[in-house]
């Protein structure tokens, strides 16, 4: 979880015998590199390190102004200028020949891609280090493609899951599939093992996935109110609001499809015509300028607060409380 789950959550989860992962879409290479190598000091289980291989995105000098311009009157109510120009803030595994150089180097146990799959060369490179690839499919298609490109499991992220929809092409038709439908697909038509996510919160959760085909659990939403994740406290809160009933599947906030709690950003979904929106992460840029501004207002409302529809299911719980309930849970259900 790119911002919200640090090394100390991930490797709280694999110490109480998860997978834990990091998530360095949104760091540099130096960054990505720093949480591979806290995370490697703080547990001796495998851990995941996870990418975002999503095109590059297009510069588009008009339409990142007059989203600028759209922009400006609630950078104005929050006594802030709104910024000149956008930039493109993340760069794309795809391109990052210094960041695959770094994971080569590191060799972490697992490796997961989000939005796509960095190509043949640089697969074939990363598992003959001995590192395991997974990556993420909302269709039994891009599974294929996956499956068939060499990497080791597929997480089916379904509809209700939290965050970025791990779509390739935000431009083309979502099927919307949900997590139980798209894992049972997958379970079925494909070799490698299936790995369910998207509205998974407790025991129970995981149990149905396990009895639907897929070989184990992938959790965010449940994480994001432990003792190590570090969303804040308007997030934690708005975590238990009526917010997070009202999950939005948005692209407003960072350019791409990503499901959030209700708030601010999200009351534009409707009124907003996506291609009017810069790529991500160029869309992002100005997102985050209005984040850090309302936070200096004080105003809350104003979050990247991706969570899943499981939200209202969302426990305060350290890690290791948290796994140590999954499991017994696990173990109580059929
Ligand atoms: C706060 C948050 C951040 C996330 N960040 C990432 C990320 O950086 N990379 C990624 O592949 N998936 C990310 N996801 C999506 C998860 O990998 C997973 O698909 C999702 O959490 C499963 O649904 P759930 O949130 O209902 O458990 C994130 C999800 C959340 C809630």
């Amino acid at each position: 979880m790119a911002g919200t789950a640090p090394p100390k959550l991930a490797a709280a989860v694999c110490n109480a015998g998860g997978l834990g992962s990091i998530a360095v879409g949104a760091t540099d290479v130096d960054g990505a590199r720093a949480q591979i190598q806290q995370t490697r000091a703080l547990t001796d289980c495998a851990f995941n390190v996870n990418f975002f291989c999503h095109a590059p995105a297009q510069h588009d000098d008009a339409k990142q102004s007059n989203w600028l311009n759209r922009l400006r009157p609630t950078f104005d109510d929050l006594g802030v200028t709104a910024p000149d120009t956008l930039s493109e803030i993340y760069s794309t595994f795809l391109t990052d020949d210094a960041k695959f150089q770094m994971v080569l180097d590191e060799c972490p146990p697992v490796v997961s891609f989000h939005f796509g799959l960095p190509d043949a060369e640089k697969i074939t490179a990363l598992k003959d280090k001995g590192i395991i690839l997974f990556s993420t499919a909302i269709t039994l298609a891009d599974a294929k493609v996956a499956q068939d490109a060499g990497i080791d499991a597929i997480v089916a992220q379904g509809w209700e899951a939290g965050g970025h929809r791990g779509i390739v092409d935000p431009n083309s038709q979502d099927t919307r599939l949900g997590t139980f439908a798209l894992t049972r697909v997958l379970a079925e038509n494909l070799f490698v093992p299936v790995i369910a996510a998207g509205g998974i919160m407790d025991g129970a959760g995981i149990r149905a996935a396990l009895n639907m085909g897929a070989t184990c659990a992938q959790m965010g939403t449940a994480f994001i109110d432990t003792d190590h994740s570090l969303a804040d406290a308007s997030y934690r809160s708005a975590l238990h609001s009526d917010a997070a009933h009202n999950t939005v599947m948005t692209p407003v906030v960072s350019g791409r499809p990503a499901r959030c709690l209700a708030n601010e950003f999200t009351k534009w979904d409707d009124l907003i015509d996506p291609s009017d929106i810069p790529d991500y992460p160029i869309a992002y840029d100005a997102a985050k300028s209005l984040i850090a501004a309302a936070k200096v207002a004080g105003i809350s409302g104003f979050g990247a607060n991706w969570a899943g529809q499981g939200a209202p299911l969302s426990r305060a719980m350290s890690v290791t409380d948290l796994m140590k309930t999954l499991k017994s849970e696990l173990d109580t259900t059929r």
